[in-house]
């Protein structure tokens, strides 16, 4: 039995909802969750359109729910039509909401800029003007490469506006990185900045973006919009690259939302996969942000009262449906930080918190484990030195949340008194699916607990059985939801193949993690990945895509096998082994050639993807017909002793030699 079914089974502190929760909440008590997961099941179609038309303003409303006619790729509201910045910004004009704060932005050296929904609304407007007027329409896709800011949203809600599909891209990631998926993505145009501000230092952006063009195959780059984040100047290509001032300039504050279809792609996100290339995961306009705004209500039990803060960057989907759509599309006031959580002290965030009266607080487990690993070591950075009473929920995402860091967040943070809702979900769905309800689900530590209602979650054997509660299984998805993926950009087959393998029916949502339910409450525990997918500090990686960097180092580099390993701070490492094209490296030089691929790797992907060991063999573990045995190097990696059997390994002296640190 693994150690995470284990300690679900053994995990028994369980915390009721808090009375004011209770009370307050949308969706109040068990019963009335239940009640909502009853009409689902009853009327799945009924369900969603009233959903749908409750929560979505429509400029043509949809008459057909869902068609599953051509299944896997499912339709919603297909043909209804709707603007999705229409949805976030102008239905609130003439409401109280208008003169409300939107956005606080603190940027990384702590000055504050606030934008009211009106202003927001003109200024989104005006860079949708922008847009316009350099010849970017409805269809196009446009690349966002920004640093955490109010721009940063503008952008993407510009996009929006005029009907273009934004594919925002990490400012983490490398040149090589942007290159490829501004070519698979046919980019007309890269918004960016010319630096980034992080932990006081100035990190370039336009530089990467100018070395991204220069690689070739961008030749669908008309524009190159920059946003002056500082006072540096940047290398600018005349003809091709412009300053948002410049852009602007002249520019009507006011523009027409364009009205798109439901199905009309909002966005494409990239993220990793089981092979080499990353998928170009695209969203619709009208599910994903009826689920946007639904879950900001429903997990987030946001009130017009409440200070929301995710602090997830827009590069991720975590920032796209949490910072750039659903708490706009919810009305609510959010705070967007710049900056880093440890700088200039690892208690900015607490001190952010009190500093913005902060409500509801959204954040990673990897940023949590690394705060208590900062107070335990210093003092003056624990949360207790601020005062964190305006907090009413918190919330956790992107990997499995460990007990303990629960217990610490529930203390120390919550003050014992506020919700953790466990979030689990995935770029592909586009919101929340299994996660406590604040004001309803009794929480367990570690355990995302329930499905939302109309997400008919499960847990199936290979051939697609259902478990039972208490063995576990992978985690599937039996009906579709307004915000799922709807394909992978430009490779319809991929999508099929990777999310509802024919094994399995074709009919089950694939999510590619393990998970398993207790036997007492039929709570959900995700176990983790079940692919070659890695997860990071709560960032994906593909294991394939960090090999495919590691032997295109061709002068150096004959053969690479990427596993992971359990890492107390960051949830998984990234364990790389390496055999070279000369004799193997020891002592020192094994130091300088592992540092070289480290550098490599940040180059080619980013520096997130950096491996933490390097191991260097004469050879791999391989069976007699030359299959990488991972699962042998995922022991050794892990420090484990070998139990496996061995006995198709080609070259069982091999072992031996990678369990050598170097
Ligand atoms: C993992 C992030 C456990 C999971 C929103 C999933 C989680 C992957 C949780 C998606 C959670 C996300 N508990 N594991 N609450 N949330 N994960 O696409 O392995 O960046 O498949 O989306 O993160 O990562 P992605």
């Amino acid at each position: 039995m693994s150690n995470a079914i284990e300690s679900v089974l053994v995990e028994n502190r369980v915390f009721p909802p808090p009375e004011a929760a209770v009370k307050s909440a949308r969706i109040s008590g068990m019963a009335a969750y239940q009640a909502m997961c009853n009409e689902a099941e009853k009327d799945f179609e009924g369900f969603w359109a009233r959903l749908a038309r409750d929560n979505v303003v429509w400029t043509k409303p949809f008459t057909k729910t869902l068609n599953e006619s051509n299944a896997p790729f499912y339709k919603w509201f297909e043909d209804g039509e709707l603007n999705a910045s229409a949805n976030c910004l102008d239905k609130h004009i003439g409401t109280p909401v208008e003169n409300k704060t939107a956005i606080v932005f603190e940027a990384d050296d702590g000055a504050v800029t606030q934008v009211t929904y009106k202003e927001l609304l003109a200024r989104v407007s005006q860079f949708a003007n922008a847009l316009k007027a350099q010849g970017i329409k409805k269809g196009d896709r446009v690349i966002v490469y920004m640093p955490m800011t109010i721009e940063g949203v503008v952008a993407m809600q510009a996009c929006a506006r005029i009907g273009a599909t934004h594919s925002v891209v990490f400012g983490g990631f490398s040149a090589k990185s942007l290159q490829e998926r501004i070519i698979d993505a046919g980019a007309v145009a890269v918004i960016t900045a010319n630096f980034q501000m992080r932990g006081g230092k100035e990190l370039g952006l336009k530089s990467i973006v100018d070395e991204a063009l220069a690689m070739g195959g961008c030749d669908t780059i008309k524009n190159v919009l920059v946003y002056m984040r500082t006072p540096t100047t940047c290398n600018m290509v005349a003809g091709r690259d412009k300053t948002f001032t410049e852009v602007l300039q002249g520019q009507s504050t006011e523009c027409k939302p364009e009205p798109v279809n439901a199905e009309h792609p909002l966005f494409i996100l990239y993220t990793s996969g089981s092979t080499g290339k990353p998928k170009g995961v695209q969203h619709s306009t009208g599910g994903y942000l009826l689920w946007a705004n639904l879950t900001m209500q429903w997990t987030f039990d946001i009130k017009p009262q409440d200070v929301f803060w995710c602090t997830a960057d827009i590069g991720w989907i975590t920032g796209h449906t949490y910072v750039a759509y659903g708490p706009l599309a919810a009305g609510a006031t959010e705070v967007i930080f710049e900056g880093v959580p440890t700088y200039p002290h690892a208690g900015r965030f607490w001190q952010m918190i009190e500093k913005h009266k902060v409500t509801v607080f959204y954040t990673a487990p990897t940023a949590i484990r690394s705060l208590i690993k900062a107070a335990e070591t210093d003092e003056k950075v624990h949360p207790k030195n601020w005062n964190l009473t305006s907090l009413r929920i918190l919330g956790t995402v992107g990997e499995p949340i460990n007990p303990e860091a629960w217990m610490w967040y529930h203390r120390n943070v919550g003050g014992e008194k506020c919700p953790i809702v466990d979030t689990f979900w995935q770029t592909e769905t586009g919101g929340h699916m299994i996660t406590p309800l604040p004001g309803a689900t009794p929480t367990v530590p570690g355990s995302c607990t329930l499905p939302l209602p109309g997400i008919m979650a499960a847990i199936v054997d290979e051939q697609g059985h259902d478990m039972p509660n208490g063995s576990g299984g992978m985690l599937v998805v039996k009906r579709p939801w307004p915000s799922m993926i709807r394909t992978i950009w430009g490779d319809p087959e991929r999508f099929k193949k990777s999310y509802f393998p024919e094994e399995m029916g074709g009919k089950l949502y694939l999510a590619g993690d393990g998970a398993v339910r207790d036997a007492q409450r039929g709570y959900f525990r995700i176990t983790g990945r079940i692919d070659d997918v890695l997860n990071v500090s709560g960032h994906r990686l593909g294991t394939m895509e960090i090999e495919s960097a590691l032997v295109s180092k061709t002068d150096l580099v004959a053969e690479a096998a990427v596993v992971g390993r359990p890492d107390d701070l960051t949830g998984e490492a990234v364990c790389a082994f390496v055999v070279l094209k000369r004799p193997r490296p020891t002592g020192d030089e094994a130091k300088k050639i592992a540092d070289e691929l480290r550098a490599w790797v940040g180059k080619e992907i980013g520096p997130i993807a950096k491996p933490k060991d390097i191991r260097f063999g004469d050879n791999l573990p391989k069976t007699r017909s030359g299959k990488i045995m991972r699962r042998l190097l995922r022991s050794i990696a892990k420090g484990d002793a070998i139990t496996q059997d061995t006995s198709t390994l080609e070259n069982p002296a091999i072992l031996e030699q990678l369990a050598q640190k170097s």
